[in-house]
């Protein structure tokens, strides 16, 4: 049993959530294209190949691109061998790639579709909670340089995604509980159902870390990755008519992407907006904007996942500097997104430096 969310926009694509997908995915191939690339990293070697079979066996030609793991594959060194594997390949206007792995591998290969010949078919095949929930939906693409994160990209939707909940068998538990913090940020901005249900199957979701998780679980996740996915399609596709709104899915993030340039990339991406929304909580909190029990709703959640809700004091100057440099800042003035309540993101632009230091002294350990 699958179920699918449509991602509404010029090009309207599905998004479709279930187990046993990925031999779908040669049905979703446009008819035109004669080939097709998968863009894998080793650990997905014995998948990528299963899809590679299916694909030939559908009468394209499939050819394999193998790039490093995880941000090392983020790099232009590798889109560069991408390029050369698809020069080499005569690959064509009407061909497509596919981007099988977590989120750097949907960054890339979307970078990838969206650069060759100005543009070809991308489908995504997320195969990590993250990847799912965030990356391989919206149509963000990119890669880094050696002076940050994310630096180089371009907007560029798929023409299909396709969320395996099969790969959750393998992903580690931290990971999948790190993914699950961008899960309780949708909650938190939007579909506040989510957070009733996280909490509900907290104690499934955190027991027997080193087993995969079990069928309820899976059950569980595949409810809050359609969730997830239908809050992001929805405020994406909203964003092009209102702009703005998109960065509400930035709640948690101004602190989090600092807590990750501090810890030079050592933190689980969710473990650090874990921080930032429990941040950001105190931040509404003192702006006398949320309330003392939603406040503490936020640490009860992503404390109960196991995700970090405190930080180490001291370390303001250098979290702040951070904020600063941030491409979502605007010049130098920082912006928030926090609640107005649960369930009502807003912005605070340029917030009082006396309320920030005493937000931070609040998740200081
Ligand atoms: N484009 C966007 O809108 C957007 C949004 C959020 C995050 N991102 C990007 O996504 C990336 C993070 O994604 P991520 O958390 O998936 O990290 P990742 O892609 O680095 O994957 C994490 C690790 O899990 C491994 N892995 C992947 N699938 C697995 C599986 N099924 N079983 C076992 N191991 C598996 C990978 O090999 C890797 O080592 C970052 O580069 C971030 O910038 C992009
Ligand atoms: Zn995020």
């Amino acid at each position: 049993m699958s179920a699918s969310v449509w991602v509404d926009g010029a090009q309207p694509y599905e998004v479709v959530v279930g187990p046993g997908l990925t031999t779908r995915v040669a049905q979703a191939v446009p008819e035109a294209a004669e080939r097709v690339l998968i863009i894998h990293t080793a650990v997905l070697q014995r998948e990528a190949e299963a899809l590679r079979a299916v694909i030939a066996d559908a009468g394209r030609t499939a050819v394999m691109a193998e790039v490093p793991d995880a941000e090392a594959g983020k790099t232009a060194e590798v889109l560069a061998f991408c390029w050369q594997v698809l020069g080499r390949s005569d690959f064509t206007r009407s061909d497509a790639i596919v981007g099988l792995g977590g989120g750097a591998v949907t960054d890339l290969a979307g970078f990838v579709a969206a650069s060759w010949l100005r543009g070809v078919s991308v489908i995504q095949v997320p195969t990590t909670l993250q990847g799912m929930v965030d990356a391989a939906v919206g149509g963000k693409t990119g890669i880094n340089t050696a002076e940050g994160k994310n630096l180089v990209g371009a907007f560029h939707e798929p023409a299909s995604v396709w969320c395996d909940t099969d790969y959750l068998a393998t992903q580690p538990r931290n990971d999948l509980l790190a993914g699950l913090a961008e899960v309780v940020k949708t909650g938190f901005i939007r579909d506040t159902e989510i957070l009733g249900i996280v909490e509900s199957a907290t104690p499934a979701l955190v027991a027997a870390p080193e087993a995969p998780p079990s069928p309820e679980v899976v059950g569980v996740l595949t409810d809050l990755i359609v969730r997830s996915v239908r809050v992001k399609a929805d405020v994406v596709v909203a964003d092009l008519k209102e702009s703005h709104l998109r960065e509400i899915l930035n709640y948690g993030h101004t602190l989090g992407h600092a807590i990750e340039h501090v810890e030079r990339y050592s933190w689980r991406h969710g473990a650090a907006v874990s921080v930032g929304m429990v941040f950001a909580a105190e931040l509404a909190g003192l702006a006398g904007r949320l309330g003392e029990a939603d406040v503490a709703r936020h640490r009860s959640i992503l404390g109960g996942l196991g995700l970090p809700v405190d930080y180490p004091g001291g370390r303001w100057d250098a979290l702040l500097a951070a904020m600063r440099r941030d491409k979502k800042a605007r010049g130098s003035m920082l912006r928030f997104v926090v609640l107005q309540g649960i369930g009502n993101p807003v912005r605070l632009d340029g917030p009082d430096p006396a309320l920030l230091a005493a937000a931070y002294a609040a998740i200081s350990r």
